[in-house]
């Protein structure tokens, strides 16, 4: 599915919700720490963000892994610190999906079905199973799990009437959040939104004036300056931004039938690109916008959910390096099951203890000091090559060995 801009907002806490000045409330909700990434006296991998308290960082990305009851419930026992459900709309009849509907590209480039995938494709859309539907399973999971963050994600075409009204009914089912992506260009709904600022800024407009829940706004990649709709997203008052959505692609195509790939009765259109793949681009992406988080939205409140490639702790690492407060998984999930929490939080953990972090607020952001400009590097490295010339130690040329300094002139040039 072509990317959309999504909004997220917080989630449930017995502590009082972060609110923006004149804002919205979540539903006060209490978060057990069951589940994976719980145990005493180890690293804590709880996170508190926009007054949602979540036993672990680790989000369900809105996705088939959010698509119904029975899979959101398995993500809520597996231990996920928040699900985001499928994206939903007001007509899922206007949905119509086609099969096949995913592509893969593995590691092998003549495509061994024994070598790793690193890249997968969808040209699926939103949901689309009935709003009502969705809606009474949010109700029942809210039943069920009353102290687990459930997101909804909502995405309408572009009137105003029709956001509101979603927003209004996906509200009344409990969800604490929203996660609002902009997809299915054709109908103005989705990249139409996410890449077109002016438009971007009504339709955020709306939804802000609207929610009673937190937002967070998520981004597509698929333009030049991923700050640009990320602020236009924070001015209006969304309080979070995700990112990344797919990334527009062209899988492949048939060399034997000429056909592109994944090909429905011999056609395709471009889809969504995720998985490993994108992990390096998704970072680059979250590392922009929590600059401009950092830079431009000081007063604090302002959330990042970052998604793209996410299959490991480490993976997860790199992105809360950067600043990110929670961390989202679709495709993983697609292809190593619920299960995966797991083995994501043992690894996190893993890596805190390496280095003595007894929360995430421990290292969040911690890398993200260290991106500068090329000129900057151009700079810095012309002063370090004149700061160890200058203390370089060792001989410069084979005349200048001495009888009586010799073994402290080999000692010298000892790497240890
Ligand atoms: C099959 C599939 C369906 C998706 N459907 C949605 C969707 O309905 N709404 C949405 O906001 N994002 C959707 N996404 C995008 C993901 O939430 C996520 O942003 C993207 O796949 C990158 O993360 P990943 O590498 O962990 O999958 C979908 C992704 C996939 C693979």
């Amino acid at each position: 599915m072509e990317s959309l801009t999504l909004r997220a907002s917080p989630s449930s806490t017995a502590s009082p919700l972060l609110r923006l000045p004149g804002r919205r409330r979540a539903a006060s909700v209490r978060v057990s720490a069951s589940g994976a990434g719980a145990g005493a006296g180890e690293p804590d991998l709880s996170v508190t963000v926009n007054g949602l308290k979540m036993p672990n960082p680790f989000v369900i990305g809105s996705g088939p892994p959010g698509t119904n009851y029975t899979v959101m419930k398995r993500a809520f026992d597996e231990g996920w610190g928040g699900v985001i459900a499928k994206t939903v709309s007001l007509d899922a009849g206007k949905v119509i999906n086609v099969t096949p509907r995913y592509a893969r590209l593995r590691a092998d480039p003549n495509g061994s079905t024994k070598s790793p995938i690193i890249g997968w494709q969808n040209i699926e859309l939103i949901s689309d199973r009935p709003l009502e539907t969705m809606l009474n399973e949010f109700k029942q999971l809210k039943k069920e799990y009353p102290d687990r963050i459930l997101i909804g994600s909502i995405m309408e075409e572009y009137n105003k009437a029709a956001w509101h009204e979603l927003i209004e009914r996906v509200e009344e089912s409990g969800v604490i959040n929203f996660s609002c992506p902009h997809g299915m260009p054709e109908r103005k709904m989705g990249a139409a939104v996410g890449q077109d600022c002016a438009l971007l800024e009504e339709v955020s407009g709306w939804i802000n004036e609207k929610a009673t829940v937190p937002v967070w706004s998520k981004m597509t990649p698929n333009i030049t300056d991923i700050t640009q709709p990320s602020r236009i997203a924070l001015k209006s008052g969304s309080e979070g931004i995700a990112a990344i959505n797919t990334i527009m692609s062209v899988m492949g195509i048939d060399l034997k039938t000429l056909r592109p790939e994944p090909c429905v009765e011999g056609y395709s259109t471009p889809g969504g690109y995720s998985a490993r793949a994108v992990h390096p681009i998704a970072l680059a992406k979250v590392m922009q916008i929590a600059r401009l988080i950092k830079e431009e939205f000081p007063e604090g409140g302002r959330s990042l959910s970052a998604i793209g490639g996410v299959e490991t702790g480490n993976d997860a690492a790199e992105f809360i390096l950067l600043g990110a407060d929670t961390v989202q998984v679709c495709t993983g999930v697609m292809m190593h099951g619920y299960g995966l929490v797991k083995k994501l939080c043992t690894e996190l953990q893993d890596f805190m203890r390496m280095h003595d972090f007894s929360s995430i607020e421990d290292f969040r952001g911690a890398s993200l000091p260290y991106f500068t400009t090329h000129t900057d590097l151009v700079q810095r490295q012309k002063e370090a090559i004149k700061q160890r010339k200058a203390i370089r130690m060792g001989l410069q040329s084979d005349k200048d060995w001495t009888g009586d300094g010799f073994v402290k002139e080999t000692e010298s040039m000892v790497s240890n």
